[in-house]
């Protein structure tokens, strides 16, 4: 079997050959007409080809920016377009095509990449770990009462401003803005770069697919915010998502969501957990949560850059045995973070955690904490106080989350 790149030459058969692993045909409308393939790099993408030159596998990579705790902005590589042909399973196509991108995308001088899994028990033999989670949230119209508590010295004011309801034709441009300021500000957020709004190719409200969209506008008229909705299951107002540049503008779309007449439920889709909104409901349990689930897994590919390209916001030191057993790697290195900055280097000092590179790719963005996965038995921690020491090192100024479809 050959891995080869491809080019844009290959783009039919690499989109045709992707959707018979996944049992679909290309021709199938997706919501709305974007085609999601739109957005693939060529020069990124891999086949897995047998000697008799029929291609079996895929492989893909589209060049994102990851928000790190610290509002920092760095390139990550977002796997993609992964799938081997049924005929094929489960004879090491998808091992060669991982080995073969993670040495290539090192080579680029890359040193994080992201993915969204179809199912979680492929991934983590390949040294991604589940990183920021996200949710479904249902409202039940009858209990969707605000009562905003007034924060202890501060003025309780709502957010200034204004909400004008648009058509998802009339506002790509503004959505891109808006999702563009949000995302450089939300730790584990991924950048979507212009040709997926251009083309359509994604999710609504990425796709052109037809949605209103309450766009939500600062005292001065400048758009902070949106929410993406449709009423398409009778008596059910689905919000595809809130992006919304500070808590009071997501929480003024979300009350303008709440409020809407003749509708029973209001489902929020891609809610981010720990949210605040909950504890603005007047009755907290009028929330009902469901869908909990992962959302983007982390790859480390070289592990002390990763970790201090980070923000910090705790000082602190701790010696971190890491284990990378699909490179046949392994490293040992004391993190040492002062003033927001670590620093991270071999040492031969007696670790304070052993573990895999997937753990640490769990724990790198602050949406899971280190003593977890102690309990969970996939870290071993050598001394008392470690495990709440990087708990507390790791954490991020707010929890990760990541809505973006890919
Ligand atoms: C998932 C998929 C790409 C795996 O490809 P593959 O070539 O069969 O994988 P490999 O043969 O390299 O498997 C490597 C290991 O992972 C395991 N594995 C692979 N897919 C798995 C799955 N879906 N669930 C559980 N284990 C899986 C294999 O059993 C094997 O384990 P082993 O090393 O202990 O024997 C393929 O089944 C597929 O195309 N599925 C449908 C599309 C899809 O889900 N793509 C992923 C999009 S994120």
């Amino acid at each position: 079997m050959e891995i080869r790149p491809t080019t844009d030459q290959d783009l039919d058969v690499f989109v045709d050959t992707l959707h018979a692993a996944f049992g679909r045909f290309p021709e199938t409308p997706t919501e709305g007409g974007g085609v999601w393939w739109s957005a693939l790099e060529m020069d990124r993408n891999l086949l897995a080809m047998t000697a008799d030159g029929q291609p079996v596998g895929t492989a893909g990579a589209y060049s994102f920016e990851l928000t790190l705790p610290g509002e920092i902005l760095v390139p990550a590589a977002g796997v993609t377009a992964v799938g081997v042909l049924p005929s094929h399973r489960r004879q090491g196509v998808l091992s060669a095509m991982m080995r073969h991108q993670l040495t290539e995308l090192r080579a680029r001088g890359e040193f994080l990449s992201v993915l969204l899994a179809s199912e979680a028990l492929i991934y983590r033999r390949f040294g991604y770990g589940p990183a920021t989670y996200t949710q479904r949230l249902t409202v039940p119209r009858h209990q969707a009462a605000l009562a905003l508590p007034r924060a202890r010295g501060t003025a309780d004011a709502p957010a200034p401003g204004s909400v004008e309801l648009l058509r998802r034709a009339e506002c790509g441009e503004i959505l891109e803005a808006v999702y563009d300021r949000y995302r450089r500000a939300q730790p584990g957020a991924l950048s979507r770069p212009h040709r997926w709004w251009a083309s359509g190719a994604g999710q609504p409200p990425v796709s052109p697919a037809p949605r209103y969209v309450a766009v939500h506008r600062d005292a001065d008229g400048v758009p902070d915010g949106y929410a993406s909705y449709s009423v398409v299951e009778l008596g059910t107002l689905t919000v595809d998502e809130i992006i919304a540049t500070d808590d009071a503008v997501f929480t003024a779309l979300a009350r303008f969501a709440l409020g809407h007449d003749l509708v029973a439920q209001v489902v929020f889709k891609h809610f981010p957990p720990e949210h605040p909104l909950r504890w603005q409901l007047a009755d907290f349990r009028a929330g009902q949560v469901s869908d909990d689930t992962d959302w983007l897994w982390v790859r480390l590919l070289d592990v002390p850059r990763a970790l201090t390209a980070r923000g910090w916001f705790m000082d602190g030191e701790l010696v971190l045995d890491v284990d990378d057993p699909l490179l046949g790697e392994h490293g040992r290195y004391l993190l040492t973070v002062r003033d927001g900055k670590a620093d991270c280097v071999p040492t031969d000092r007696e670790p304070d955690l052993s573990l895999d590179v997937s753990d640490l790719g769990s724990v790198y963005l602050g949406g899971t904490a280190p003593s977890t996965l102690v309990r969970a038995g996939h870290i071993r921690a050598h001394r008392p106080g470690a495990a709440i020491l990087a708990d507390a090192l790791f954490r991020a100024e707010r929890s990760p989350h990541c809505l973006h479809w890919f």
